[in-house]
């Protein structure tokens, strides 16, 4: 039995989290809530107990935690992520802030978690639609091997955390934005989180690069266009894959549909593909619409749908701290 800390408990993830660690029957001894001195004394009830919500503060060095899940953004896992894991504490971190350090696995249970070791305590935990996305890609590498991966997402505004359900709501009832730049309401933004330098966004980037570290394939042509659209919640991604060698359309289909967290959804003669309302609730990575572009050689369309905020954070998370205490992951 394992002290669990959550640290951004009364956040969309974290709350997602503590559901997730629950329904898994994750092997807890006492569950640890922190957040800021906003919700600090608040209680939450889980599983039919009141936990109350503890202060963020250096006090957590101190707290006997075994496993603790991050989910508050990165500038509080750069704050204490490192040290609670040079404490020998396993945190598993929902930011971006240590997802690119070469030294720091980058996981989804599914397709790497071989490259989880007892030495390395501080994990990171993919972002969102690269999560679903590899879920997806990762059996086709290994049977084609890939030669460029081409996203287009259609992102939830629970991906955005609470301010974005806030303001898809602000919307419908015809007030202006507070978080989004623009309405997202009756609308959609080709824009998620901030532009760089070489005009993508860096959610775009994210893609790019955890893709290739998530598949081993650091010199893997990807390129992405993120993309939030007014959904609350599940993610959608069109991905177009250009594999190694030739393949046939039946072929790809069976290994998609064999492949680990996958759920093939696909049969546009009965009007069957996977859309967000199927995704939701569920850690299951729903693929549809799988077809041959008759433009490039080798290369498919898959689109590709799962919950966000559970399969693309939350769930990953709870499932890589299972993998960490050597249980199945569970589903
Ligand atoms: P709080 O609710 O007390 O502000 P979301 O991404 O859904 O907005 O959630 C962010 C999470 O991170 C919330 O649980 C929030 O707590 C937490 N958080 C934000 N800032 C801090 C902070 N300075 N210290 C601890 N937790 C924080």
């Amino acid at each position: 039995m394992y002290n669990v800390a959550v640290v951004g408990a009364t956040g969309a993830v974290g709350q997602k989290m503590i559901e997730v660690l629950t329904e898994y029957e994750f092997p807890i001894n006492e569950l640890m809530l922190y957040a800021s001195a906003r919700s600090a004394g608040k209680t939450v009830t889980v599983n039919g107990q009141d936990v109350v919500i503890r202060e963020l503060s250096d006090a957590i060095y101190a707290d006997p935690i075994d496993i603790a899940l991050f989910s508050a953004g990165g500038s509080i896992s750069e704050q204490y992520a490192p040290r609670l894991s040079e404490q020998g504490v396993i945190v598993i971190d929902n930011s971006s802030a240590f997802r690119m350090q070469a030294d720091i696995p980058l996981i989804v249970p599914e397709v790497n978690r071989v490259e989880l070791s007892p030495d390395k305590p501080l994990i990171a935990n993919p972002n969102c639609s690269t999560i679903q996305s590899v879920v997806a890609l990762a059996p086709l590498a290994e049977v084609y091997g890939l030669t460029r991966v081409a996203y287009t997402s259609y992102q939830a505004v629970s991906g955005s955390g609470q301010k974005g359900i806030e303001d898809l709501e602000r919307g419908a009832r015809g007030e202006e934005p507070q978080n989004y730049p623009y309405p997202i309401y009756d609308n959609v933004l080709p824009h998620i989180d901030v532009f760089l330098e070489n005009g993508y966004t860096k959610e775009e980037q994210k893609m790019i690069d955890e893709t290739r570290k998530i598949l081993n394939a650091p010199n893997l042509g990807v390129t992405a266009t993120c993309v939030r659209v007014p959904v609350r919640n599940s993610h959608a991604v069109s991905i177009t894959v250009t594999l190694d060698r030739e393949a046939t359309l039946a072929e790809v289909k069976a290994v998609l549909s064999d492949a680990p967290g996958v759920v093939l959804m696909d049969n546009p003669g009965e009007l069957v593909y996977p859309t967000p309302l199927d995704a939701n609730g569920t850690d299951d990575v729903y693929i549809g619409r799988v077809r041959v572009d008759e433009s490039q050689p080798n290369t498919f369309h898959l689109w590709c749908v799962a919950d966000n905020v559970r399969k693309g954070a939350a769930a990953n998370a709870v499932q890589i701290a299972q993998c960490m205490i050597g249980q199945t992951a569970t589903k």
